[in-house]
């Protein structure tokens, strides 16, 4: 999609939940923060940091442990490197998805805003489609569902009958009730910090993105937005599914010669970044940056 049709749209504001325990990846992440750990050839951050600039977000929110800001500050900066903005905040305690809307007010203010989980990796060729549906869509909130084998480990949806809007979302559910799941990407408006204060803690003592996204399913003011077999979908939090992405990232780049949610290119083919890929600071040397510099008009 040009760029020039994305500035019509209206969303500039991206949430990124990095913080949590990562506990179920320990050992790896007792020293090192989950969404730093690489998927292949690039930290796991850049991948839902490029499904952000994807959608035109250009001002970025990261939510961290306080004593893993440093460590994405180093990586990430202000956000220069990408032409976007990007700021920083520290979760003392980690409490579930939803403390997010206990965090980020001040950053949305009143726009309707990206929340994304930090561990979630998105590509496909229309990706950029989807995401423009979604901001397109007149409902406060919107979700984006996938089809898997495994629905028990995620929220999954059940329909309203003859139809294919969402009744309800099972957190983890034992029992069967379809194959489609949400994904750990949403859009809300302001009302969602108002929502907030309706929910409370569930029986695994966390604030559940769940519980937001229900009172818009109750209140029909929740979209969701399908992703077809196009798309791949992942949450990188488990030990087989960081292998398995790793695996199909190298996998395609190897047999494209092209780099998958590499968030320097996005920047620089949106003409976020006035340096060419090619520049200095983009030139170390490696397979990354050998196939940033061989970007068309790098
Ligand atoms: C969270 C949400 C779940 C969603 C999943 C997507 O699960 O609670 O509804 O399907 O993210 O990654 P968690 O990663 O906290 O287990």
């Amino acid at each position: 999609m040009e760029l020039s049709n994305y500035t019509k749209l209206m969303i500039n504001k991206g949430v990124i939940m990095a913080g949590g325990t990562g506990s179920r990846l320990y050992p790896l992440t007792k020293a090192i923060n989950k969404h730093l750990l690489p998927i292949y050839d690039k930290p796991m951050i850049y991948y839902p940091l490029s499904t952000l600039l994807l959608a035109g977000v250009r001002e970025i929110l990261i939510i961290t442990n306080p004593s893993d800001k440093k460590f994405f500050q180093k990586l990430l900066g202000n956000g220069r490197f990408l032409g976007v903005k990007i700021s920083y905040k520290s979760q003392h305690k980690p409490k579930g998805i939803a403390d997010v809307f206990n965090l980020c007010k001040n950053f949305v203010k009143k726009e309707k805003f990206f929340l994304i989980l930090g561990d979630n990796v998105f590509f496909g060729s229309y990706l950029s489609k989807y995401l423009k549906d979604a901001m397109d869509a007149k409902t406060k909130c919107v979700v984006f569902s996938y089809n898997v084998k495994n629905p028990q480990d995620y929220g999954v949806i059940s329909y309203k009958k003859n139809n294919t809007k969402i009744l309800k979302i099972f957190e983890k559910p034992k029992k069967f009730i379809s194959n489609d799941v949400v994904t750990g990407l949403y859009i809300y408006d302001y009302s969602v910090f108002e929502v907030f204060k309706t929910i409370n803690f569930s029986k695994r003592g966390e604030y559940e993105i769940t519980d937001i996204n229900n009172f818009y399913a109750k209140s029909n003011s929740i979209e969701n937005i399908n992703l077809g077999r196009g798309i791949t979908w992942i949450d990188a939090g488990t030990f087989e599914n960081l292998y398995s992405i790793s695996s199909i990232i190298y996998n395609i780049q190897l047999r494209q010669g092209r780099l998958i949610s590499s968030p320097e290119e996005i920047a620089h083919k949106f003409g976020y970044i006035k340096k060419k890929l090619n520049d200095k600071e983009f030139s170390y040397k490696n397979e990354y940056y050998n196939l940033l510099k061989k970007i068309k008009n790098a």
